[in-house]
């Protein structure tokens, strides 16, 4: 496998499905749960999340991914941070990979903003005298100084969007995976951080950005996929995947100007 320079690609994932395999009740009635101590049936089922999806990801660009709810956006990220591993398929990552998959997973919320920092850095694969070394940045860019000791439950949503998404950033990945981080994150803050990723991309660093936030998606995306019940549908230039998008969900222009897809 080709170094993180050497590659014009930071991520190749090609045909990847996924299946989920769940158990569910047959013929759930309220009684249900009740029966189930008896020896009620359960069943497993799977749930194809992922039929077959190959992208690339572009070295220095942000790809962006939309659709449906269940469309199997969070999935292939998951797949592509080797969270979850596929079903069949090829993975090949270039560098490494920072992660910000949903609002502040992976922060422990009795634990400070503080201490959840010094966490996050380590699990990044920090060492201490590194995640000091940057430790004022990251909190001057969450903007958090007078909450950085409280713990993160005291935290609104936003707040530790902020936090969370600071700490990836900082790690200095090469390939930074966000899932509807900012979704949270007022109007300043979202300013922030998409300048933010453009200075990553400009250092050659990738991102996938999975968002319902259109407008957001044209503005960052450099390329954009459309995922619609675990299938590719739609991929290249931005503009026309996201009118690909409005048109097949049938929800006009007007859409993308109010960020609520
Ligand atoms: N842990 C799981 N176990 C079983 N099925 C799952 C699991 N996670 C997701 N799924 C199923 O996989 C499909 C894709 O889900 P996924 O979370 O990837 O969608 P998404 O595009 O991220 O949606 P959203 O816009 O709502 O975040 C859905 O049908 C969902 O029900
Ligand atoms: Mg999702």
């Amino acid at each position: 496998m080709p170094s993180a320079s050497e590659s014009p690609y930071a991520i190749r994932a090609t045909d990847i499905h996924l299946t989920y395999r769940t158990t569910m009740d047959v013929n759930p009635t309220l009684k249900t749960s009740v029966s189930r101590i008896f020896g009620g049936r359960r069943e497993v089922r799977t749930i194809e999340a992922l039929k077959g999806v190959s992208i690339d990801v572009p070295r220095g660009g942000v790809l962006g991914v939309i659709g449906h709810n269940g469309a199997g956006k969070s999935t292939l990220l998951r797949v592509l941070a080797g969270i979850l591993p596929p079903t069949s398929g090829k993975v090949e990552v270039y560098g490494e990979i920072s992660t910000l998959l949903s609002l502040g997973l992976g922060f422990n919320r009795n634990l400070s903003g503080r201490e959840n920092v010094m966490l996050g850095g380590l699990a990044a694969g920090l060492t201490r005298p590194e995640i000091r070394e940057r430790f004022d940045e990251i909190v001057a860019f969450s903007g958090l100084e007078e909450f950085i000791d409280f713990p993160v439950r005291a935290y609104s949503s936003g707040m530790t969007g902020r936090l969370a998404f600071s700490v990836s950033v900082h790690m200095d990945p090469d390939i930074l995976l966000v899932d509807e981080a900012l979704s949270a994150g007022d109007a300043s803050f979202k300013k922030k951080a998409t300048m933010k990723m453009r200075e990553l991309c400009d250092k050659a660093g990738s991102i996938v950005l999975v968002s319902h936030a259109l407008q957001s998606v044209r503005e960052l995306s450099t390329e954009c996929i459309l995922l619609d019940h675990g299938n590719l549908v739609a991929a290249g230039e931005p503009r026309p995947v996201i009118k690909e998008y409005q048109r097949r969900i049938n929800v006009g222009e007007e859409a993308s100007t109010t960020e609520d897809l």
